[in-house]
Formats: C-alpha cells, sequence, structure tokens
C-alpha cells in the first residue's frame, strides 16, 4: 500500500443546475488527515462522492496521486468509503460485509479471506465475523463499516461523518480508535467529514472549512483557532467572541474603550471584529477592561461560562476555579491580553 493523496482541482458540482461545490481546489498530501468541517449543506459529502466517483463534477478533475480519476469508476480508484449513514447488508454476517468490496474487486478467495480477517483485527471486530449487523452494538456496527473500506487496502480512505450516530462517550472512544487505525496505516490519506469542531482539532493534521458550495479556509487546527482568517471560520473552529470595533491608529475602540491590538493592515476607520476566545477573557481589572452585567451563568464541570452584556453585545467568559461566582444582574469588569485577541477585516458575516 503505498501513498497517494487526493487533488481536487477545480471541482465544481450541480445538481439541477444548482451548484452545490463551486470550484473546489484542495490537496490532501499522502498520509494526510484532513477534516472537511462545515454547516449542514455546505457541499462536504458532495466532495466526498466527488472523489469516490459517485458524482461526476461538472467541470474540474479529481487526482489520486498522479493519476486522473475523473472519468474512473468508484471501484477502480482505490478508495475506501464510510457514508454517513453506515449502511451494513442486514442479511450477510459480518465476514461477507467486509468481503464485499473484494468480491465486487474479484479478489481470490484465500487472499479475501485473509484481508477480511486482517481488517476485522485492526478494527478490534475479530470475535465478531459470524454475526449479523442486527446482533451488534452502533459502535461495532460503526467498526465493521470501517473494516470493510479497509479490506480493500485502499490509499484513500473517505469517512463522512463516521461517528455521528454514536452517543458523546462511545464517539471518542472511536476518535482514539481511528487515531490509532491511523498509525498503523500511516500512508492512507483520510478525508475525514464533521460537523464536529472537536473531532476535527482531535484527528485532524488541517480542516478545511467549508461555507455554501464554497472552501472557506484550509489550515492547522492550531493556525485556525489562534489566527483565524474571518470570522465564519473563528466560530466555526472553537468556540470566539467576535466583537464589532472599530479601528483607530493605535488599535481599536470596543465599547468606548481603547484597545492595543495590532491592527494588522485594517485602515484607521475601517469597521472590523475582534475575536478573543472565550477562556482567554478573565474576570476582574486588568488590561483592556470591559464592563457589563453577568447575563447568565453556567457551570461546565471545569469551567464556569459566564455570559456578559457590555454594551449591548455579549460576551462569553470561560472561567476556571471561580470561588464566588456572581449572579445574573451582577455588575462585572472582564479584562483579556491584547495579544490574546486578533482583529478580523470584515464584519461578522454569520451569526
Ligand atoms: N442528489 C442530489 N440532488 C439534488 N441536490 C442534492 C443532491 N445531493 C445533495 N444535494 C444538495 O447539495 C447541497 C450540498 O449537500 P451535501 O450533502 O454535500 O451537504 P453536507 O455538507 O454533506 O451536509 P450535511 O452536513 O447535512 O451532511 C445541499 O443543498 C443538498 O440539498
Ligand atoms: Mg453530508
Amino acid at each position: 500500500m503505498s501513498g497517494s493523496g487526493i487533488r481536487f482541482d477545480g471541482v465544481t458540482v450541480a445538481y439541477d443546475g444548482t451548484v452545490v461545490l463551486d470550484a473546489l481546489d484542495l490537496v490532501v498530501e499522502p498520509g494526510e488527515v484532513m477534516a472537511l468541517l462545515g454547516p449542514s449543506g455546505s457541499g462536504k459529502t458532495t466532495a466526498l462522492r466527488a472523489a469516490a466517483g459517485f458524482v461526476r463534477p461538472a467541470s474540474g478533475r479529481v487526482f489520486l496521486g498522479d493519476r486522473d480519476v475523473t472519468a474512473l469508476p468508484p471501484h477502480r480508484r482505490g478508495i475506501g468509503m464510510v457514508v454517513q449513514q453506515y449502511a451494513l447488508f442486514p442479511h450477510m454476517r459480518v465476514e461477507d460485509n467486509v468481503a464485499f468490496g473484494l468480491r465486487a474487486r474479484k479478489v481470490p478467495r484465500a487472499e479475501a479471506r485473509e484481508r477480511v480477517a486482517e481488517a476485522l483485527e485492526m478494527t478490534g471486530m475479530g470475535a465478531y465475523a459470524r454475526r449479523h449487523p442486527r446482533e451488534l452494538s452502533g459502535g461495532q456496527q460503526q467498526r465493521v463499516a470501517i473494516a470493510r473500506a479497509l479490506a480493500i487496502r485502499p490509499d484513500v480512505l473517505l469517512l463522512d461523518e463516521p461517528l455521528s450516530a454514536l452517543d458523546a462517550q462511545l464517539r471518542s472512544g472511536m476518535l482514539a480508535e481511528l487515531a490509532r487505525l491511523h498509525r498503523e496505516l500511516p500512508d492512507v490519506s483520510i478525508l475525514y467529514v464533521t460537523h464536529d469542531q472537536g473531532e476535527a482539532l482531535t484527528l485532524a493534521d488541517r480542516i478545511a472549512v467549508m461555507d455554501r458550495a464554497r472552501l472557506k479556509t484550509c489550515g492547522t487546527p492550531q493556525e485556525l483557532y489562534r489566527a483565524p482568517a474571518d470570522a465564519f471560520t473563528a466560530s466555526f473552529v472553537g468556540n470566539a467572541n467576535l466583537l464589532p470595533v472599530t479601528v483607530g491608529a493605535r488599535g481599536v475602540t470596543l465599547a468606548g474603550a481603547e484597545i492595543e491590538v495590532d491592527t494588522g493592515g485594517v485602515a484607521p476607520g475601517a469597521p472590523a471584529t475582534l475575536c478573543v476566545r472565550p477562556h482567554l477573557v478573565g474576570l476582574g481589572e486588568g488590561p483592556n477592561r470591559l464592563t457589563g452585567t453577568v447575563r447568565e451563568i453556567q457551570w461546565r464541570g471545569t469551567t464556569h461560562r459566564l455570559y456578559v452584556e457590555v454594551d449591548g453585545h455579549r460576551v462569553m467568559a470561560d472561567l476556571r476555579e471561580l470561588k464566588d461566582p456572581p449572579v445574573p444582574g451582577d455588575p462585572v469588569d472582564l479584562h483579556f491580553a491584547a495579544e490574546d485577541a486578533v482583529l478580523l477585516p470584515a464584519g461578522v458575516d454569520h451569526g
């Protein structure tokens, strides 16, 4: 199994004249895990289907390594795919489900048996080969779906929200399993669709953010978290306070207060959005002080989440070890370090 990577080169997909994937340019390097993150309907599944060959682009090309596979049918692309609603064949035993892609590819029986055993072993399902899907839990069924995708020894694995049907605890267990699986198959490129930013941040080498048929941005989790390019990305990758500010010569004005931040290339007088992560907001006096009124407070296990109204804007603060938490209606001061704020050029472009 040698790595090949995926390249989308201006891939456009339209249904009945409506463009649902708009000139996607994206490269997944050999062995890389790329998360495709974005709201419902933004085109994530469509991108995967275009890579797998289940939908024909109106224009653009798909490459696996240096092979142009745009015109190839799905079974000749060397891609394993786990679809959004994992679809095991209910009347087939686990082993036959996993062997399915091998039969279609006419892999000789003895070799197929070996590969099925290997794929089930890798997903921790070796002991369940003779069972039917109805005799498995949701998480186990999901492992079988992954085993089925692995059995063909793909260069590229496409996973479409593989954990969305599982409860939170099972999901974090499976997430660790997927990370382990990837360590065992370091050459396999993975394109992983999710709504869940936690999954994307945990698993991905890079995250591609989709919005309304377009690729909005692509970068490492750290890049997108620390220095998002726009308000949409900031709010989609982690929690964010997005505050409308006016740019001055040395900083910005927020709710009447002067804040010294790096204004980068934003011109004085221009409207802009200041992004501050809730866990970087402190309670009490400090630099860049904001005065407001507590509207709500939530206990979240390791932190208190405070919602504070500051000059008509809602500011979130995640506070650890709060000895004497304020109550709704209390006046409070908030502060943050200038270097923890990022100035984004546009206004808030998404709710
Ligand atoms: N077969 C189809 N015929 C017509 N429109 C389609 C078809 N498949 C998808 N669409 C439309 O294309 C757009 C993108 O769909 P897609 O399934 O790629 O979204 P998604 O990002 O995967 O969303 P979700 O997170 O809900 O799965 C949607 O508006 C959807 O209604
Ligand atoms: Mg989808």
